[in-house]
């Protein structure tokens, strides 16, 4: 019993830390050089997207920027699509951004 909790709390371990480890690697891979975690650069820093959007809005910029920036409020579109992130990519980069959201 001892040795199954273990290995049940081993197996949560590994998966959180793979989940936010995939996130960093789209983050860096694909992000970084326009948007910072909490610091405006030339794009609105994570934290303050995480404050006023919904994870359907975050999805949509980041793979339709043409179709959405318009909706988010902005004169023109300054991003790249990212329609080739898979699934589990998009996922973890919607929820490290959503993962700046102050805490109310
Ligand atoms: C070439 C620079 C650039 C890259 C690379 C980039 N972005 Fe952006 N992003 C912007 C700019 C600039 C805006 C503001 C809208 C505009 O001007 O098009 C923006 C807007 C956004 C928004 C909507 C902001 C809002 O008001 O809610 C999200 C979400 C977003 N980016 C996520 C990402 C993610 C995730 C990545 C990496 C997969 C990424 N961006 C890569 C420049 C970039």
């Amino acid at each position: 019993m001892k040795k199954f909790i273990l290995l049940v709390a081993l197996g949560f371990f590994v998966g959180l830390f793979a989940k936010d480890s995939l996130a960093i690697k789209v983050f860096k891979g694909y992000c970084w050089g326009c948007h910072h975690q909490t610091a405006q650069a030339f794009g609105p820093s994570f934290k303050e997207i995480a404050n006023k959007r919904k994870k359907d809005e975050i999805i949509a910029q980041i793979t339709d920027p043409k179709d959405t920036y318009k909706i988010l409020g902005y004169k023109r579109n300054s991003m790249p699509s990212f329609n080739d992130l898979n699934a589990s990519e998009l996922n973890a980069i919607v929820g490290y951004i959503l993962s700046f959201k102050d805490k109310k």
